[in-house]
């Protein structure tokens, strides 16, 4: 595997690199808190907020407000700015990726890929009028640019997302600029063409996974936005509802594939799997609820 602490030096990413392996592990989260020559220290909070939760809970909450407050009165272009110099790394990193990856291949094991699986399922599956939320009607939300919380929905998702625009094209197919870190990579990218595979629509790559049990299937080349149009991910996304015993429907289950060039770091494949888990984790949770509560009113 390549390792990209060789060529990466900038701050940002090492700052938060650092802080990732203090927080993921306990001896290290109990090595920064007591300088690690004592045991660990346990904080009680006595009397406090009224909110429940922990302190990290609350600090999530307003880590999540901070950061939405700073990036809406920032905005795209000021942070396209303010990270150029991580954007040219990241340019050069995949780059280097990529001319040390095996030629493109129609087989699978020819490629790294970031595969995420999830289920999404109202707690109220077995009542009369469960809320109406299907593959079909997550996608519509998901899709809904004219949807008052669109950018908002983009934005928010995901902490990381710096940039985060999408738009339809003229053919049903979706364009999305994104720019957002794949592990160490800070990586800018554009996908043209988001389209469900469907006749007419998007063409799976040989190497992608048939699913003929999901109906809703898109895939997009993610290209990189430096104007070498070099492609760094190619998409594959799918979607299917999910039966209950009384024949119905409710809920939904998606497989999310993200397919990368073979010299790609297990520290990127891992980046990009945790950013993709984060985003649709929130994105299911908030369709739900617009569903759920008449925001979103699916056609
Ligand atoms: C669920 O939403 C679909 C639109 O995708 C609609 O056709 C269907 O009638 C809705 N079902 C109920 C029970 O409201
Ligand atoms: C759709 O967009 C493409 C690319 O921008 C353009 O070439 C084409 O003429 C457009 N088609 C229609 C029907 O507007």
């Amino acid at each position: 595997m390549v390792t990209l602490g060789k060529f990466l030096s900038f701050s940002l990413y090492a700052a938060l690199a650092s802080c990732r392996s203090l927080t993921s592990s306990p001896a290290a989260l109990q090595a920064r808190n007591n300088d690690g020559d004592v045991g660990p220290l346990k904080v009680s909070i006595i009397a406090g907020p009224d909110a429940p939760g922990t302190p990290p809970d609350l600090e999530l909450i307003a880590a999540r407000r901070a950061l939405k407050k700073l990036k809406t009165l920032l905005g795209e272009e000021a942070m396209r700015r303010l990270l150029a110099d991580d954007i040219d790394a990241g340019n050069a990193a995949w780059h280097t990726i990529l001319a040390a990856s095996s030629p493109d291949s129609p087989d699978p094991a020819a490629h790294v890929v970031a595969e995420i699986h999830l289920t999404a399922i109202p707690d109220d599956c077995t009542q009369r009028n469960p809320v109406n939320f299907t593959a079909s009607n997550f996608l519509a939300w998901f899709a809904d640019d004219a949807f008052n919380r669109a950018a908002e929905k983009l934005w928010a998702g995901h902490p990381e997302h710096f940039g985060l625009q999408t738009m339809a094209n003229n053919d049903s197919t979706m364009r999305a600029q994104l720019l957002e870190p794949w592990g160490p990579v800070l990586t800018a990218t554009v996908v043209p063409r988001l389209a469900p595979v469907v006749p007419g629509g998007g063409v799976k790559k040989p190497y992608m996974k048939a699913l003929p049990d999901y109906p809703f299937q898109s895939v997009g080349e993610e290209t990189l936005l430096d104007g070498t149009n070099a492609v760094v991910g190619n998409i594959h996304y799918s979607w299917k509802d999910l039966p209950t015993k009384e024949g119905k429907t409710c809920g939904v289950e998606g497989l999310l594939n993200m397919w990368m060039s073979s010299a790609t770091p297990d520290d990127v494949k891992e980046g990009i799997t945790e950013h993709i888990t984060v985003e649709y984790y929130n994105w299911v949770k908030w369709a739900y609820d617009d569903i759920k509560t008449g925001a979103f009113v699916p056609s």
